[in-house]
């Protein structure tokens, strides 16, 4: 067990007081490096079941396990001090009923060090997530597009258009009645998003949700462009490391074959002829 409480870090009725406020700064982390960039600059730090597409090459989010999200958790947590950190509930692991959603999410939180959990849905989800914190659980919750649900929506669509608008609302309500401390709305339209955040009480956080949301998260992978073939209309770009990588992994490799690498600078001298190197090896 490796659960920790941060007295510096952000607390989560300090995130929920940001309702209306500066916007909430939010991205997701899955290793200790990169937790240590977002720590610096973000607000919270979500570990995301993104995790089981970006890093481990799963084609949807539904093959996550407790595993992955302990492991990925464990990881985060080592690099995050002063941001909220958030870690998803995978697939199947809460959805039953509301013990078992306590039950796991108290192992991430235990295991991890978490201080709060995400899962997505809305009306079906509000009597688990006031199980949840009515025991010491705080939720983030997550409504519009559902990844998780990508087979019963039939793809990554944007939701809420027309009358569906409606529903994606009641989900949102419900789920802040049932005691979330924050929402995350992703993929709805602007005047749903702008709706939706004047109604309830708590912060929502968008992606691909307009700037009409209390705060904006983002797959860190997708903002830093590490996928060259992936652009969906609601990333931003901040980086081109995908691009990067390829060039220094390609010159890498001309320059093993071609035997220019190493050169004479990255090679230990024999320490009885001319003794200890700049660098002391
Ligand atoms: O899994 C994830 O990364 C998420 C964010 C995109 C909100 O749920």
């Amino acid at each position: 067990m490796s659960a920790t409480h941060d007295s510096k870090a952000l607390s989560v009725p300090q995130v929920r007081a940001r309702k209306g406020g500066e916007p909430l700064v939010c991205l997701t982390a899955y290793t200790t490096p990169v937790a240590e960039f977002a720590d610096a600059h973000c607000d919270v730090v979500l570990v995301g079941d993104s995790v089981g597409m970006v890093l481990h090459g799963l084609d949807s989010t539904l093959g996550v396990t407790m595993e992955m999200m302990v492991l990925h958790g464990k990881a985060v947590r080592r690099g995050v001090k002063r941001a909220l950190m958030v870690v998803d509930m995978p697939f199947g692991s809460f959805e039953e009923s509301p013990a078992q959603a306590f039950r796991n999410a108290s192992r991430l939180m235990a295991e991890t060090g978490c201080a709060a959990v995400k899962l997505e849905g809305g009306e079906t989800m509000a009597e688990t997530i006031s199980f949840l914190t009515a025991r010491g659980i705080p939720v983030m919750g997550h409504v519009g597009l559902t990844p998780q649900a990508v087979n019963a929506f039939g793809g990554y669509k944007v939701q809420g258009r027309g009358e569906a608008a409606d529903a994606i609302r009641s989900d949102a309500r419900a789920v802040a009645e049932a005691g979330a401390f924050s929402v995350v709305l992703e993929k709805v339209t602007e005047s749903l998003a702008r709706s939706i955040t004047a109604e309830i009480a708590v912060p929502t956080i968008g992606i691909g949700a307009s700037p009409a949301c209390d705060g904006q998260i983002l797959v860190v992978d997708d903002m830093l462009g590490m996928f060259t073939a992936f652009k969906p209309k609601f990333v931003k770009r901040y980086a081109d490391l995908g691009v990067q990588a390829d060039k220094a992994i390609a010159a890498y490799a001309q320059e093993v074959r071609e035997r220019r690498f190493p050169d004479e600078s990255h090679v230990f001298a024999d320490a009885t002829t001319v003794g200890k190197g700049k660098d002391g090896q």
